[in-house]
């Protein structure tokens, strides 16, 4: 049976009686229409089959057996698009993922914010400076951030741009994970040179040595390592904020084998916390495509909203469907997230419960940059993991904004980033990202709270 939602079609959301937020104006129709035109005339970037089997793996997620990491830029970049860049991330998150399978024994299921993480929610949309009003930056695939007339002008020939450099870094991110990169006896090669600094450098460095000598090991019992795919190479998906519809809608596309309707933008995509409401436009879209999706979900988040939106996502309660993303604030998660785990558990639908504890922590620091400090960071996460526990419900991933570089962009961490040091490499093109020292050492911490939760399981189990 073909399963399309019912009244749904790609443009769906299009219709009056949806609200559409945070998408850009353009002057000219026209030239709008023909970018979504060349747009829909290109390759899917990815198979509607390869979104199967990333929402079999989040149904694992959801049943308690793996673990979630997802994570990556804030906004991707024109300016930042290199092979470096791409690498570096990818071996950061390939580290954390060794890092927590080997301590929690936990399956990993990675899913990258890359290859088309181009769009930004802002919360005004103009921007006044020297008396010069301009539409705000609204990411690289919409417009520049420099300050200027013709840079902020909403440009759609930006999203073949994006879509070029989408289909770049995905087809890199191909090769790295199998083409010999991700191969488990890698696992010393993925360290950052500058991480020698970090107090986890060296516990990295002991769990490497470790998955080595058991590789060693297995091969002594006569296992071909070249000739097993999980340890060869390794499974890397990704996502970003289907935020920009004409985008989303233009690589919609009907598969060959279901029928079902797949955005091939990404194998999954979320929606934001400012446009997870309801009569959304973007909820309109998101409902008719089969991938896995995310929701964010903040403070301002009710129990029966949030119900109602899992109804109208996920009416055939599927596994592997939904992942919630929590993002409440360091000192907001323990008091807020209850309610909500509560409600879906009543209703019994199957969900990922995943931690974003980037985009509650955000604060400006005194020497005027937006941070995060690192401990609200950590605060937010074993608060995350608190509640799971007090609930009996896994606590199945985590959502982070981070890079493979030696930025300073988060106060705090073991190398630790003063106020006064953010000034030294502050890159992003939006948020403030953990760097990769920060981001192995929070895997650690990770690690330690799956630990506590499987110790909880078989203790109840016993
Ligand atoms: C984001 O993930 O970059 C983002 C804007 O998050 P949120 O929707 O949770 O604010
Ligand atoms: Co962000």
């Amino acid at each position: 049976m073909i399963d399309v939602a019912q009244n749904w079609t790609p443009d769906s959301w299009k219709q009056d009686k949806f609200i559409a937020k945070h998408l850009p104006r353009y002057e000219d129709p026209a030239e709008l229409a023909a970018a979504e035109e060349a747009l829909a005339g290109f390759p899917p970037l990815v198979f509607a089959g390869e979104a199967r089997a990333l929402k079999g793996k989040l149904a694992d997620v959801t049943a308690g057996n793996a673990f979630l990491l997802q994570g990556g830029d804030c906004a991707e970049s024109f300016a930042e698009f290199s092979a470096t860049n791409i690498r570096d991330t990818l071996r950061v998150i390939l580290q954390m993922a060794a890092t927590l399978t080997f301590a929690s024994k936990m399956p990993v299921v990675k899913v990258a914010r890359m290859a088309g993480q181009f769009a930004k929610p802002r919360s005004a949309p103009t921007e006044t400076q020297d008396g010069l009003e301009l539409p705000s930056y609204f990411g690289d695939i919409i417009n520049g951030i420099e300050f200027g007339a013709e840079n902020r002008r909403n440009d759609p020939q930006r999203m073949l741009r994006a879509y070029s450099q989408a289909s770049a870094t995905l087809n890199l991110l191909r090769a790295f994970t199998t083409g010999g990169y991700a191969n488990l006896r890698q696992v010393h090669q993925w360290t950052l040179d500058f991480m020698g600094r970090s107090a986890w450098a060296e516990q990295y460095k002991s769990i490497a040595d470790r998955i080595g000598e058991s590789l060693d090991f297995m091969e002594a019992c006569g296992i071909d390592i070249e000739d097993q795919p999980q340890l060869k190479t390794a499974s890397l998906y990704t996502s970003h904020e289907a935020l920009l519809l004409p985008y989303e809608e233009a690589l919609t596309r009907q598969d060959s084998l279901t029928g079902e309707w797949y955005d091939t933008s990404a194998h999954m995509l979320w929606i934001g916390d400012r446009t997870r409401f309801e009569d959304s436009a973007h909820v309109e879209f998101m409902r008719g495509i089969n991938n896995p999706i995310g929701m964010k979900c903040g403070p301002s988040l009710e129990p029966d909203a949030l119900l109602r939106m899992l109804d109208i996502l996920n009416p055939g309660r599927e596994p592997g469907r939904m992942t919630l993303i929590a993002r409440f604030g360091h000192d907001k998660v323990e008091a807020g997230l209850p309610p909500l785990v509560r409600a879906v558990e009543r209703e019994g639908h199957p969900v990922v419960w995943s931690c974003d504890p980037m985009h509650g922590n955000v604060i400006k620091s005194d020497s005027g940059y937006k941070t995060r400090p690192f401990d609200r960071i950590m605060a937010e996460v074993k608060g995350f993991f608190a509640v799971h526990r007090a609930e009996g419900t896994h606590a199945g991933g985590i959502h982070v904004e981070m890079t493979g570089q030696d930025v300073t962009e988060c106060t705090g961490g073991a190398i630790a980033i003063t106020d006064a040091g953010l000034a030294d490499r502050y890159h992003t093109h939006c948020d403030p990202r953990l760097n990769a020292a920060q981001s192995l050492e929070l895997a650690f911490t990770l690690a330690e709270m799956l630990n506590l939760e499987l110790a909880e399981r078989q203790a109840d189990a016993a």
